[in-house]
């Protein structure tokens, strides 16, 4: 029988923010009544069995948005499936799954989690929430995606979760070598366990179901500068000018939400960006792109013209009365389009033309867990039922019904960039999207790159940075990055020349903080300290030609830009215990400085031969060295046998096309694949693209082209690691 849920235990802030205050359920009997089978197939290298379950009177399995693959299946009895997996259904809105996690396997993944490499051992809620003040003590973030990679050395296997519902996931807390899941739903689900591969073959067959993030346009790999908020005209103007006058690379300009008219989405203020359009077109013509912030939260105001167009066709979330859903958000009560709707997508999409009239080159979607302020009775305190009985605050139209918001809130943040980027590409079709999100769920990696909300300006956060953006990157999303300096908070120099180091690595690579700080600008301290910003920021620039190149590589393969060691050195045990240095690609490791007043870090260097990216000082690997890293140090060490494309210092990337690109030998035999193309359209998809093997060997470089078909313009040499003499290349 249904047991009742207390309302008076519905408190979001409980149930999704203090980690560990819950226990898993007892083992109760199987009530489970409906179908449910198991089919199998193969994607590349690893086994996939999908066990799909539909409970007696749910409708059919409702559409999770997050796969997109349709490999053929085969159906099976019972699959043999890794770790023991098992699964039951004990309550009517709650499923439950155990497999054995024998000591010495590691968790990862599991999208966004405070937490370090390996989540094992940890409980984690997988609920989409706005958690502005994270740290040890909370659990659920902005990113759930209910992918748990479990293995070590070259054998790992996952579960995959495929249901918007809420979950959560205890990781062998009780240290009894057992893992367990609970799902919380009424409705159909599936389940995909792949097996036995190694972490590459299984983030690829991953990124196979759920997708890749396509080429980003180029100018979005550089230097972005926000903060809450530049809140006029003049401000803009200005700091534009100061990042040119000041010789501080930079590309783009993000706007907060005091640009809109009281926070109303798709209207600017009159009164403190009186022409906006020109002031865009004037950055553009000094080479800035403009990135918008756009939140969901539509304010509820009878003038306003797009309340009054969502309201009249419905597309936004009602409550039980069959009135349209209000919680608080910046513009005070707000209205919430239903992204479950193909109208309201659609509707939403269109309406970016607001912003593209205006020349607006991206969108930043905020807010979209989605965050209703005062608002704590979304998530049952204890999960211990489904919300069949959950007070219907907020409801959602889809396919097969009326649904309430908890079961399908993971969805929110995904469908809401999706909507923006469909937007943009209707609007703009032959010019790479940028979409920014910092909810999303599994596969948002087609729509949008991610940050990581609002961290603040601690060491701790600089550091967990690290391990959390790998977690990110084995679920599937490679552009991501947290806020370089740190959102809340006042950031000293010191943790900002820190933050630069390592955020130079960040996929996305932007400076971001809250109204309540000091500015963090890479200019806003003292003139040495701008120094060591610039240099910085420049090296960032210097590395985009690698950078693309890891992107080209993602969509092939489903490969992060950061990857944990075990990436690349799965059977150095030491190796694979290490979070707080990574590799960026396959050539570079970094072991950034994370720590306030610290000038040495330990290093650790798998097997192989490493330079010291600025000294070209050689390392021999297997061994921990400590190393001198004064404040400005880029923290990064190159594989003996790489070749790094580097391009001379530019502004912006305007100038891209133009600058000089040296190809960096690193040892007397090494190799690489080099990609260019024009970096702003799709048309490499229709093969405008060049891709070549570089390779070096007995004092000879050869660039032997694999593919040919565009025009590039810039000027190529090449030069050993160590030696200062540069050759041209001829490509
Ligand atoms: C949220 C965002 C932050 C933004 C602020 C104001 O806190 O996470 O990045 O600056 O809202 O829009």
């Amino acid at each position: 029988m249904d047991q009742q849920l207390d309302e008076s235990k519905v408190d979001l802030k409980e149930a999704s923010t203090k980690r560990r205050m819950w226990k898993p359920h007892e083992r109760q009997k199987n009530v489970f009544k409906g179908n449910s089978h198991w089919e199998q197939t193969k994607i590349g290298d690893v086994d996939v069995a999908r066990l799909s379950v539909l409970p007696q009177g749910a409708a059919l399995i409702p559409d999770s948005f997050g796969v997109i693959a349709t490999p053929s299946w085969k159906e099976v009895k019972q699959p043999t499936l890794p770790f023991g997996f098992d699964w039951q259904q004990t309550l009517a809105g709650r499923f439950d799954f155990y497999f054995e996690l024998k000591k010495g396997l590691r968790c990862l993944a599991l999208g966004e989690r405070f937490s370090g490499l390996n989540v094992r051992g940890e409980k984690h809620t997988l609920i989409s929430t706005d958690n502005p003040h994270h740290d040890e003590s909370m659990d659920s973030m902005y990113k759930p995606i209910p992918f748990l990679v479990v293995g070590s050395q070259n054998k790992f296997f996952a579960i995959f979760i495929d249901s918007s519902a809420p979950s959560r996931f205890d990781l062998d807390t009780e240290l009894t070598e057992e893992g367990r899941i609970e799902l919380f739903t009424r409705r159909g689900f599936r389940v995909y366990i792949l097996g036995g591969g190694t972490l590459p073959q299984l983030v690829e067959a991953f990124t196979t179901l759920t997708g890749r993030a396509k080429l980003p346009p180029l100018w979005s790999l550089g230097h972005q500068q926000c903060r809450w908020s530049y809140p006029n005209e003049e401000t803009v103007r200005e700091l534009a000018h100061e990042f040119r006058q000041r010789k501080i690379p930079c590309d783009t300009l993000v706007l907060d939400i005091d640009y809109m008219d009281e926070y109303r989405v798709f209207t600017t203020s009159k009164k403190a960006f009186p022409d906006f359009k020109k002031m865009i077109a004037d950055l553009k013509k000094d080479n800035f792109n403009v990135v918008t912030i756009v939140d969901p939260g539509v304010k509820v105001d009878d003038q306003y013209k797009h309340f009054i167009d969502g309201k009249k066709n419905n597309f936004f979330c009602k409550n039980k009365e069959g009135e349209v859903f209000q919680g608080k958000v910046w513009p005070g009560d707000s209205a919430f389009p239903d992204f479950l709707k193909d109208e309201t997508r659609k509707w939403w999409a269109d309406s970016h033309k607001f912003y593209t009239d205006a020349g607006i080159a991206g969108i930043w979607n905020d807010m979209n867990e989605p965050a209703f302020f005062g608002i704590t009775k979304v998530l049952p305190a204890d999960f211990s039922e489904m919300p069949g009985q959950h007070p219907d605050f907020c409801l959602h139209d889809a396919q097969d019904g009326k649904i309430q918001h908890l079961e399908v809130r993971n969805l929110y943040g995904f469908l809401m960039s999706r909507s923006t980027q469909e937007g943009l590409l209707a609007i703009r079709p032959n010019e790479r999207p940028f979409v920014l999100t910092r909810s999303g769920s599994t596969g948002i990696q087609r729509y949008a790159a991610v940050w990581l909300g609002d961290n603040k300006s601690w060491y701790e956060h600089l550091g967990k940075s690290i391990p959390m953006l790998l977690n990110v990157g084995l679920s599937g999303i490679p552009f991501a990055g947290v806020d370089i300096g740190g959102f809340w908070d006042d950031a000293l120099p010191e943790i900002v020349i820190r933050w630069y180091e390592l955020g130079i690595f960040y996929p996305f690579f932007r400076n971001h903080c809250s109204l309540s700080g000091r500015g963090q600008e890479a200019y806003a301290y003292a003139p040495n300290v701008e120094g060591i910003a610039r240099k910085l920021i420049e090296t960032r620039y210097s590395l985009l030609p690698y950078i693309r190149g890891l992107f080209w590589e993602h969509m092939r393969t489903g490969a992060p830009l950061m990857r944990p060691l075990m990436w690349h050195f799965p059977t150095d045990a030491i190796a694979c215990d290490i979070d707080d240095q990574f590799m960026f690609g396959s050539d570079i490791l970094v072991a950034p400085i994370v720590e306030r007043a610290h000038e040495y870090r330990t290093v650790y260097f798998p097997a192989g031969t490493w330079y010291h990216f600025e000294t070209n000082e050689k390392y021999e690997g297997g061994r921990p060295y400590v190393i001198n890293m004064p404040l400005g140090t880029v923290p990064a060490f190159v594989r003996e046998g790489a070749i790094l494309p580097i391009a001379d210092v530019i502004q912006h990337t305007g100038e891209y096309s133009t600058t000089p690109i040296t190809f960096k030998v690193f040892g007397k035999k090494a190799a690489a694949r080099f990609f260019e193309d024009d970096g702003i359209t799709f048309d490499y998809e229709t093969g405008k693209y060049n891709e070549y093997e570089l390779s070096y060997a007995d004092g000879q470089f050869t660039a032997k082209p694999v593919h040919k078909e565009y025009a590039a313009s810039n000027k190529y040499a090449y030069q050993v690691a160590g030696d200062n003499k540069s050759t041209t290349v001829q490509l």
